[in-house]
């Protein structure tokens, strides 16, 4: 095989290790990336590697993109941001990829990173969840809610065409070259001198509630080996589960991140986050407490056996790289 390879987002956190991984791979010809951005693919060592500038929203710019590519990967997303904006960028954007893919006669793929929010935190989803249970997304996070609206879009889309698709569900992707976790953690803005001299004294680590929900992560490059498994692998087509091997708590990463765990009773975070869903116009960043409701961990059972899925980092290897990369 020598295949061309599209992908959106190629300049992301798991873009540049899912790039990184397909211009490594023997059947691998071409691989063509598209973000909006300006950025240099000869700097990250890549040979097989062009990039261009474009938007998702850009339906002429997806069409060129995915002309010549045999498989293509869709990884472009809004993660952190409004509800209006992220809604524009990521139905209409992951739309117009969904449907120039189809619409390429030269694509015969396509690989789609979904979310285990896609499931959407239900008291009465199976623990641990497999792929069997449709994924339904929360209409009060924004991203669960678009989500799981993008593959309800994609089995709309793709349909009776002769379209191989797969679907891969990751759950919180971290390491040394994806830090969103770790900033995602207010006090890791603090100015440096503040932030050593609360990593110093206990005392002075900001508190950070655990309701005792346990917590999936996986390794960007385990990802990335994932995703060059779904564009080269004779597996059939479908959703699977992604996520390291172990379970951690809220309190170790809140640890491993430089605050000081505190447990709470559950139904606090319920109640919390029961009223944030009934507030109206609540701050988008806001909506990412509903997470921590229920557990949603995931069975990856189906990415080893029929993916050949092989993650070389478990989550709590995966939290001191983070760890120790911030
Ligand atoms: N990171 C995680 O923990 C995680 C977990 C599960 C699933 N996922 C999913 O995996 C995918 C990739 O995530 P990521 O963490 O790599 O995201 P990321 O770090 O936020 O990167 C997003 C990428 O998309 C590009 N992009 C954004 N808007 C675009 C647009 N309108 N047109 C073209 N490119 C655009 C960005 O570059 P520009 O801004 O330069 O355009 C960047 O390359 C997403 O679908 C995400 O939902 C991520």
């Amino acid at each position: 095989m020598a295949l061309t390879v599209a992908v959106t987002g190629p300049t992301g956190d798991i873009g540049i290790s899912a790039v990184s991984a397909l211009d490594q791979h023997p059947e691998v010809e071409r691989v063509i990336g598209m973000a909006r951005r300006p950025f240099d693919p000869s700097a990250q060592g890549w040979t097989k590697t062009e990039y261009r500038q474009g938007d998702i929203l850009d339906r002429d710019a997806v069409d060129a993109l995915v002309a010549d590519a045999d498989v293509v990967v869709h990884l472009a997303f809004i993660i952190m941001g409004s509800r209006e904006e992220s809604a524009r960028v990521n139905l209409a954007g992951t739309r117009n990829v969904f449907e120039a893919a189809v619409a390429s006669p030269r694509t015969r793929r396509l690989v789609y990173t979904s979310s285990v929010a896609a499931y959407g935190y239900h008291s009465d989803n199976p623990v641990p969840i497999t792929e069997d249970v449709p994924p339904r997304g929360s209409p009060e996070h924004y991203y669960s809610q678009q989500k799981a609206a993008c593959e309800a879009a994609l089995a709309e889309i793709t349909a009776g065409t002769e379209l191989e698709v797969y679907i891969l569900r990751p759950c919180i992707v971290a390491g040394p070259k994806a830090l969103a976790l770790a900033e995602a953690m207010p006090w890791n803005h603090l100015p440096d001198a503040v932030r050593k001299v609360t990593h110093a004294v206990p005392l002075l680590k900001p508190p950070f509630p655990d309701p005792g929900t346990p917590l999936q992560l996986v390794h960007h490059d385990d990802v990335a080996s994932a995703i060059a498994l779904a564009v080269t692998t004779s597996a059939p087509p479908g959703a699977y589960n992604l996520a390291a091997d172990g379970v951690l708590t809220i309190s170790e990463v809140g640890a491993a991140l430089g605050a000081r765990p505190i447990r709470i009773p559950h139904f606090l975070m319920t109640a919390a986050s029961e009223v944030v869903a009934r507030v109206p116009f609540v701050p988008s960043m806001l909506e990412w407490l509903h997470t921590g409701r229920t557990s949603v961990v995931m069975d990856t059972t189906k990415a080893k056996e029929q993916l050949g899925w092989r993650p070389n980092y478990t989550a709590a290897e995966t939290l001191s790289a983070l760890a120790a990369a911030t």
